[in-house]
């Protein structure tokens, strides 16, 4: 509700209703839309809470009517009338305040505008690199509005819910050192040491773990991070975590404490997320969905169908199994009657993303076979098939052979392309637990092992053996928040022993001293007195893009950068003075 105490208004637009007929009104904010029916002129006078009509009658007031004859779209006014119920007919039932008028005894111009460069109007498509340009215009757009209104709440939801459990909120350093999360770091010239630089935080990971150290026992913060990779719709080079780390703590607290917290923040969004959410292996979700971001809100599920042609005569086949692979499957239901081109354009998918080619059978409705890999398969390999996949007519069975990690890769993304396709119906929300992630990813190009979430996840103690015989098998402590197919959150329990993470550093190919160098000051604090402790970080800007139904972190954000990482509006990234890069010891090319 409005306070009028703090302001030249007593009322604002979009709050007047049939119950504040016959009070006298003083309000303030932009002219919205006018339209002049001679004798009369009509004024919609918009602010942050909606609109209402204003009417200005020469017989009321002349000198509003003179003002209102001259304001333009996106004024700034000030208006003082009486609220009254429109006349018979004129009720708008689509506008909340669209009962009521108010008839304006006077009327102030507080600002003029120049012509805006798109209508205040979310109906209207406009280029995206303009309204970036002009945002602080195309924030008056409702819908743009209504987005960081709802960031508002949710952020707020998240703060109340976290203090009600005991977390406090700690501020961390943005200009630090390097933070690793996989990303390339914004790096920051200081002056005062030439030469050297600060990195912007990829994200508080080492800082709340030094917390823990420290004995904060619970700390979240809503945190800025910065990381310097190639842009998407779900990504931003800055962008904000809810981070969360906790001491004294099995995976299970985690889950639960996340799972709560999430289920408020969801009712607060008017949401319903029960809870506790389902809980997913990482090799569960590789196998059957071939991502680790499973969106569930659909079936089209993977099926492992190498058994099926263990004895194949298909030469592609055979030598898939022979180089130790497998032949993964999809059936995609009611694709079996598509055109020869359409399946060719699923070929192309799958050749495009680093498979060899698609092996696939058509099953018409009328009960017909298509295929031109079938006439390799004997009836019996025809039969299995069928059943492992349950095939109906209509269905088109689609394989690919390969490496049992690109088969899965690409029939993960050839899944949600048949999903848009057949434009499958999804349930509203599907949130799960994808957990055990592998400790190490094998980085081929550099020849070592990488840490697959950060170096500091904590591994399962009964794989710890592993760790010196076959480190791509070691699973740690990791529990990533999936939503509709989105990483919404990921974390994992820490390290908290200087030897182990000095062997994960050693693992990760780090000499002794690159690891002292890089990462120094956390083993030093691993060796006074560390608690056990694990956490989890959300990403904000994704998760209210899911609650909001946008389709960018873009649009849930007040000022973002384009895809190509500047920002229209102030035009940064920008040239620097030759002084100060002088100050600064530096020199471009
Ligand atoms: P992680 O790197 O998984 O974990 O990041 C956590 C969450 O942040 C979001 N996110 C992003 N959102 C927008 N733009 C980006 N460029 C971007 N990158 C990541 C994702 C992701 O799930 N320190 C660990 C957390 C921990 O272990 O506690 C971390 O940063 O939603
Ligand atoms: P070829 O014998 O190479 O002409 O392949 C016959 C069919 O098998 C073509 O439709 C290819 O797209 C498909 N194909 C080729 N390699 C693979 C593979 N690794 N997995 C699945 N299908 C494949």
């Amino acid at each position: 509700m409005f306070d009028a105490r703090y302001s030249i208004r007593t009322h604002v637009a979009g709050d007047l209703r049939r119950e504040n007929v016959g009070e006298q009104v003083t309000l303030a904010g932009w002219v919205h839309r006018r339209r002049d029916h001679g004798g009369l002129v009509f004024i919609d006078i918009r602010d942050r809470s909606g609109l209402v009509q204003c009417v200005f009658d020469p017989d009321a007031s002349g000198a509003a009517f003179a003002t209102a004859e001259r304001v333009r779209t996106e004024w700034v006014v000030k208006l003082t009338g009486t609220v009254r119920p429109r006349p018979d007919g004129t009720v708008n039932p689509n506008l909340a305040t669209g009962e009521v008028e108010v008839i304006i005894a006077s009327a102030e111009v507080l600002n003029e505008s120049v012509t805006p460069p798109f209508e205040v109007d979310s109906a209207i498509d406009v280029d995206e690199v303009l309204r970036l340009k002009y945002r602080y215009v195309d924030i008056r757009r409702p819908e743009v509005l209504a987005a960081l209104v709802l960031r508002d709440r949710v952020t707020q939801r998240f703060r109340k819910s976290l203090e009600h459990r005991g977390f406090m909120e700690v501020e961390t350093p943005i200009l630090t050192k390097s933070t690793p999360e996989g990303a390339r770091d914004f790096l920051v010239p200081s002056r005062m040491s030439p030469g050297e630089f600060y990195a912007l935080p990829q994200s508080p990971q080492l800082f709340k773990q030094l917390l823990m150290v420290a004995g904060v026992e619970r700390y979240y913060q809503i945190a800025r991070c910065f990381r310097d990779e190639d842009l998407r719709a779900d990504r931003q080079p800055e962008f904000t975590q809810v981070d969360i780390e906790m001491s004294f703590v099995e995976q299970d607290d985690v889950l639960a404490m996340m799972e709560d917290v999430m289920h408020e923040v969801m009712h607060e969004a008017g949401q319903d997320l029960p809870v506790p959410l389902p809980r997913m292996l990482y090799s569960e979700a590789m196998e059957r969905y071939g991502c680790d971001r499973p969106d569930t809100r659909f079936g089209l599920e993977l099926v492992d169908v190498s058994t099926v042609f263990a004895e194949s005569e298909f030469k592609v086949f055979a030598g898939a199994l022979a180089a130790g692979g497998a032949i993964k499957a999809i059936n995609a239901k009611g694709a079996g009657d598509w055109s020869r081109s359409r399946i060719d354009g699923l070929n192309q998918f799958v050749l495009d993303a680093g498979a060899k080619g698609l092996a696939w059978v058509a099953f018409t409705t009328e009960g017909e076979v298509r295929s031109p890999v079938a006439k390799f398969f004997t009836e019996d390999e025809m039969a299995t098939l069928r059943s492992a996949l349950g095939v109906e007519p209509g269905d088109l069975v689609c394989m690919v052979a390969d490496a049992r990690a690109v088969a899965n890769d690409v029939l993960g993304g050839l899944r949600l392309r048949l999903a848009d396709d057949l434009e499958l119906a999804r349930a509203r929300w599907s949130a799960l637990w994808v957990l055990d992630f592998p400790l190490f990813q094998w980085d081929e190009e550099n020849k070592r092992w990488d840490a697959k979430h950060n170096p500091f996840m904590r591994p399962f103690e009964e794989d710890l053996p592993l760790l010196d015989t076959d480190p791509g098998a070691v699973r740690g402590y990791s529990h990533d928040l999936v939503i509709n197919g989105l990483e919404i959150g990921g974390g994992t329990l820490r390290v908290h022993d200087p030897e182990l993470q000095m062997k994960v550093f050693r693992l990760m190919g780090m000499t002794d001293e690159d690891a002292q160098r890089r990462f120094g000051f956390l083993l030093d604090a691993l060796k006074h007195g560390a608690p056990p402790h694990g956490g989890i970080a959300l990403g904000l800007d994704r998760l209210i893009m899911l609650l909001a139904g946008a389709s960018s972190i873009r649009d849930v954000i007040a000022f973002p950068k384009t895809s190509s990482g500047s920002c229209p509006l102030t035009g940064a990234p920008d040239a620097v003075s030759a002084a100060q890069l002088g100050e600064l010891r530096l020199r471009t090319q």
